[in-house]
């Protein structure tokens, strides 16, 4: 790894070693990892079939004993949408259940690079639980906060890997103010916050150039609540600009739930930050999140790549559900959030476009709300 790879505050523009056990400036400010990786294709001959096949660009210390469960490299489907197709990745096969298990394997391998004994995370479910997981895989001890209502199924999950679990009464909002207690004595292995989960998440660019010859499609469909796999997708698509493996970068399409849309508002409204609106719950319970710490970020990523939001309502997200899982795909509904959103693009899109999308958690994951559904 270059030996300049840093954190670097996004507010105060101070910079820290990387191996610092912290996930936040001393400002309160969000950190960033400044990294220039040295990565060409030629890197991934004779590399199993796993995200770790990109290890040069994942800005962990040379000779790190990597957290992995042999994950990713994902299979990049075609999917028929009424004579539209896509390329969906299929990130619900992952170890976990869901993708969020990209940003596990990075954050998880840096902590035990750093010698942390125990971690603690908030999540609305599956971050949670990939979290546990690679906590699990690498011995640590992991403390999960999630909001009371949780799909159940998530809930057993986090506890067979041997995690404690809190429940927390109340919002998204109220889980993400209690995990900042624990958060004060205790490693923050945080999705949205810790900047070490992007350079996991980011392995999906690298995937998808990858299946796709080395080229960039020419839209990606994304989720997104915190942004963790857009932010993550936006890092990986630079790198690879940087490094003149691709000539352009795709537009990214992020999609939210028209019952919490914070940041499609903002774009709306060409505001720089999450715009501050009243939310409903929605069955996407994966994008529920009022007030996504790198919302900035997020708006940048998207205006940048030329990309827009799309919003999608409750009887969209369940008319894709039924879609997708009569086709065989059975995804979770937050999942089908997006898969509403990718419809609506290739409604409106022209031929000869090359669409990624994913589906990014497995419908096991919420067997109550798919039982209610039927
Ligand atoms: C299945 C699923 N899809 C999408 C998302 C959205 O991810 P993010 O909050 O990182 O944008 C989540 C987050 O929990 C999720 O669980
Ligand atoms: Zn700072």
């Amino acid at each position: 790894m270059p030996n300049d790879a840093c954190l670097v505050c996004t507010a105060c523009r101070q910079t820290f070693p990387l191996d610092q056990p912290r996930w936040k400036c001393d400002c309160g400010g969000l950190l960033d990892i400044r990294f220039a990786p040295a990565f060409g294709p030629s890197d991934v001959q004779g590399q199993k079939p796993t995200m770790w096949r990109y290890r040069q660009a994942i800005p962990l210390a040379d000779g790190a004993d990597i957290v992995s469960f042999d994950e990713g490299f994902t299979p990049l489907l075609e999917v028929d949408f009424g004579g539209k197709t896509a390329l969906i990745k299929q990130d619900h096969l992952f170890p976990s259940g869901s993708y969020k298990d990209r940003g596990a394997s990075v954050i998880i391998s840096q902590a035990r690079a750093m010698g942390v004994k125990a971690v603690v995370e908030d999540s609305s479910g599956n971050a949670g639980c990939a979290i546990a997981a690679y906590c699990a895989r690498a011995r640590i001890a992991c403390s999960i906060f999630v909001p009371a209502d949780t799909a159940a199924a998530k809930l057993a999950q986090i506890q067979h890997y041997g995690s404690s679990l809190h429940r927390i009464p109340g919002s998204r909002e109220d889980t993400a103010s209690a995990v900042l207690t624990a958060a004060q004595t205790t490693y923050y292995a945080s999705h949205s916050w810790n900047p070490f989960f992007f350079h996991g998440t980011k392995t999906f660019a690298y995937e998808v150039c990858e299946q796709l010859g080395w080229k960039a499609p020419d839209a990606v469909i994304l989720p997104v609540g915190n942004g963790t796999l857009l932010l993550g997708v936006a890092i990986g698509f630079d790198e690879l600009l940087q490094a003149g493996i691709v000539s352009r970068i795709p537009r990214l399409i992020a999609v939210q739930a028209k019952n919490c849309a914070p940041l499609a508002e903002a774009f709306r409204g060409g505001l720089n930050d999450p715009a501050e609106l009243p939310t409903q719950p929605t069955l996407g319970e994966g994008i529920a999140i009022a007030r996504p710490v790198r919302g900035r970020q997020i708006l940048q990523a998207v205006r940048r790549s030329g990309g827009a939001f799309l919003t999608v309502g409750e009887e969209e997200i369940v008319q894709s559900l039924r879609q997708m899982c009569s086709m065989g795909h059975y995804i979770e509904p937050t999942s089908a959030a997006t898969t509403a959103g990718l419809a609506q693009y290739l409604r409106q899109c022209g031929g000869g476009e090359v669409v990624v999308s994913t589906f990014t958690g497995h419908g096991l994951k919420t067997t109550e709300k798919m039982l209610k559904l039927l």
